[in-house]
């Protein structure tokens, strides 16, 4: 069973990942997990940090002359800014007094972390629950990613919105009399104006064009036009020393009918999806396919009828031979399995919890008096780092289910089951 476990503080020396289960063979591109890394520490909105920053892989372990021996592979990521905290950091010396926190930020882990394991300095929780642990995950998903794609699995991701401010808020509100009144009154808003009408559902993030636009956008979204809005959204709440969130899609395209199972709640394929990208910091909804929108879809509206074409008439490949689907509300999963469509995910992002001005309230957790959230250096808008980290959490629970049905050791035993597996499903 592929797992993998992360170590290491936000200031602390490093990130350090152990990936366990991975078979032996698969050549290593470092260059790919490399830029990975620098996606997610690039996107416009980012705070201070991702300058000093520029991470890059470290092999520990489990790699040989380029490829995967089949042993724990160990990374390590270092944390530059370290040299900046090694007082505070240190494993021995003495915390200074005047250095802890007691202040908890609403909306991060401050509160109940501090409570939870008795600490009188909220740093030993937000040094371990900041997202700077994101990176581990997008070293994993790389590595996923580049296992995949000897079975000609593809992923892509992209930022839907920012704060409101993109594809799909009309949308997602569904389609009743309340959700369309609400969505005019957004579009009021000059920010929204143009964007909101756009369906997300007939965005193909994998069609070349928008695949660029979305690499040469500094927010990660498909139009160059809601960008130049939604940048300015970023702006604004910069300004006035608040933060966005949004909405993001990450999708796998190429993945074979039938990993995941319908026999065991806890072997269904959108179920560890949705457990892969809920445990991202800040993520706070997942769907899968049409989601919240299925609720407002009539049975014959939603179910993706089923058709079928020989392999010599264009359509075929993949185990389920020539079955095809025109439309893909189920988001390439039905009863917890890949049904051979592509399989989409889309996600919300609240706003970063640290805010540059005193907006929240909360209480000094040694005296109990009231108090103003504290500041810290932060970022405004994280949502197009997210996004690279929610197709790394897409791609490690596929590269999960698919090494359960193809598993074996090395990648010629995965070869054959794989091509085994095709073979008898397109004869079928
Ligand atoms: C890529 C990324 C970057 C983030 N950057 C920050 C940040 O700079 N400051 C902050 O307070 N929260 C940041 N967050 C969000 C917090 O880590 C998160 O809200 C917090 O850990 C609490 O978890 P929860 O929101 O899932 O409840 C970031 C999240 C992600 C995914």
């Amino acid at each position: 069973m592929l797992r993998f476990l992360t170590a290491g503080e936000s200031h602390g020396k490093g990130l350090v990942t152990i990936i366990d289960n991975f078979p032996a063979g698969v050549k290593i591109d470092e260059d790919f997990i490399n830029e990975k890394l620098k996606l997610r520490q690039s996107g416009y909105g980012r705070g201070a940090r991702q300058k000093i920053e520029t991470d890059k892989i470290e092999f520990l372990s489990g790699v040989r002359g380029g490829l995967t021996t089949g042993s724990p592979i160990s990374l390590f990521i270092k944390n530059k800014d370290y040299e900046n905290w090694r007082d505070r950091m240190d494993a021995f010396k003495p915390v200074p007094e005047e250095s802890k926190i007691h202040t908890p930020r609403p909306g991060h882990a401050d509160f109940a972390g501090s409570i939870k394991f008795g600490l009188d300095d909220i740093r030993n929780v937000l040094e371990r629950s900041s997202a700077r642990e994101t990176a581990s995950r997008v070293a994993v998903g790389a590595i996923c990613q580049i296992l995949l794609k000897n079975f000609g699995i593809d992923f892509a991701s992209a930022v839907l919105s920012i704060g409101g401010v993109g594809i799909g808020t009309a949308e997602i509100l569904a389609d009743t009399h309340a959700a369309k009144k609400k969505a005019t009154e957004l579009n009021s808003d000059a920010f929204f104006s143009e964007t909101a009408e756009i369906d997300r559902f007939s965005i193909d993030i994998f069609d070349p064009t928008i695949r660029q636009n979305i690499e040469n956008s500094e927010l990660r979204m498909p139009y160059p036009e809601h960008e130049e809005k939604a940048k300015a959204f970023i702006d604004k709440m910069k300004a006035e020393g608040d933060t966005a969130g949004g909405l993001i899609t990450a999708q796998a395209k190429g993945v074979p009918v039938g990993l995941g199972s319908f026999t065991q709640w806890d072997e269904k394929l959108d179920a560890h999806i949705a457990m892969s990208v809920m445990s991202i910091q800040a993520i706070k909804s997942v769907e899968i396919g049409a989601g919240v929108k299925s609720a407002y879809l009539r049975g014959s509206e939603c179910h993706d009828s089923i058709y079928y074409q020989s392999a010599d008439k264009g359509k075929g490949g993949g185990a389920a031979g020539g079955f095809y689907r025109k439309t893909d509300n189920a988001g390439g999963i039905e009863g917890g399995m890949s049904n051979g469509e592509i399989i989409s995910v889309t996600c919300a992002m609240k706003p970063i919890p640290t805010l540059m001005k005193p907006y929240l309230d909360t209480v000094d957790l040694n005296t109990c008096e009231p108090k103003k959230a504290f500041l810290e250096r932060s970022d405004v808008c994280a949502v197009p780092a997210a996004s690279i980290v929610v197709e790394s959490a897409l791609a490690f629970s596929i590269c999960y289910f698919f090494l359960k049905k193809f598993g074996g050791d090395n990648m010629n035993e995965i070869k054959r089951n794989y091509d085994g597996y095709i073979k008898n499903g397109t004869e079928n």
